[in-house]
């Protein structure tokens, strides 16, 4: 399989996810850049279900087996980037993935911000070329037994230190999972 990685990152995290997929799935990648930089902005478009777009990619995706859709999850909203490269591209996907790292761990899955609504949305968007979305939250850095408060959450950076446990666990299952 030849894989594309197409990643939207603000603070690093989903960028670092789709370094390692692509290190260890021999893919390409390539960054998702919206029209608008203004953080305010996106965020109000992720809402609003309207957008500005996104500038050219420079990929043909008709020359991939799949694509590894990777960017973060914002009030629990498919957010604008990730949205119209689906859009953009539909047609073009044989076989769609998507991955992101957020906050909301298993337990908050099926809540307003958790990443259940945001993976049927991507469903929904792709159709038929969909196949599977896989979170891999920060919420698994944080030692078991101990609590982090949302704003903690929000701070926790995927390093190459940080990236052991449980989300290099889950992160081992899915690279096996498609490779
Ligand atoms: C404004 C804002 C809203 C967020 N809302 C959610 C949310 O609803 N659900 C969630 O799981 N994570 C949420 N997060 C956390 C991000 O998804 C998480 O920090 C992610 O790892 C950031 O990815 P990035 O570093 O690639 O930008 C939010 C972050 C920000 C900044």
């Amino acid at each position: 399989m030849k894989y594309l990685i197409a990643y939207y990152s603000k603070t690093g995290n989903n960028w670092f996810l789709a370094e390692q997929l692509a290190h260890d799935v021999s893919a390409d990648v390539v960054e998702i850049v919206p029209r608008v930089k203004s953080f305010f902005l996106l965020l109000l478009t992720s809402l609003l279900k309207v957008s500005f777009g996104i500038k050219k990619i420079d990929k043909n995706l008709d020359d991939y087996d799949g694509v590894i859709l990777c960017g973060p999850i914002w009030m629990g909203q498919l957010i604008a980037p990730l949205r119209d490269f689906i859009r953009k591209f539909r047609a073009n996907i044989k076989t769609l993935y998507f991955v992101t790292c957020c906050a909301s761990g298993d337990a908050e899955r099926d809540g307003k911000f958790g990443y259940v609504n945001v993976f049927k949305k991507v469903e929904q968007l792709a159709g038929s070329s969909f196949k599977e979305a896989q979170a891999f939250s920060v919420s698994l850095l944080i030692p078991e037994g101990q609590q982090a408060e949302a704003e903690q959450m929000m701070q926790l950076k995927l390093t190459e230190e940080t990236f052991t446990g449980k989300i290099a666990e889950y992160y081992t299952q899915f690279v096996q999972n498609i490779s």
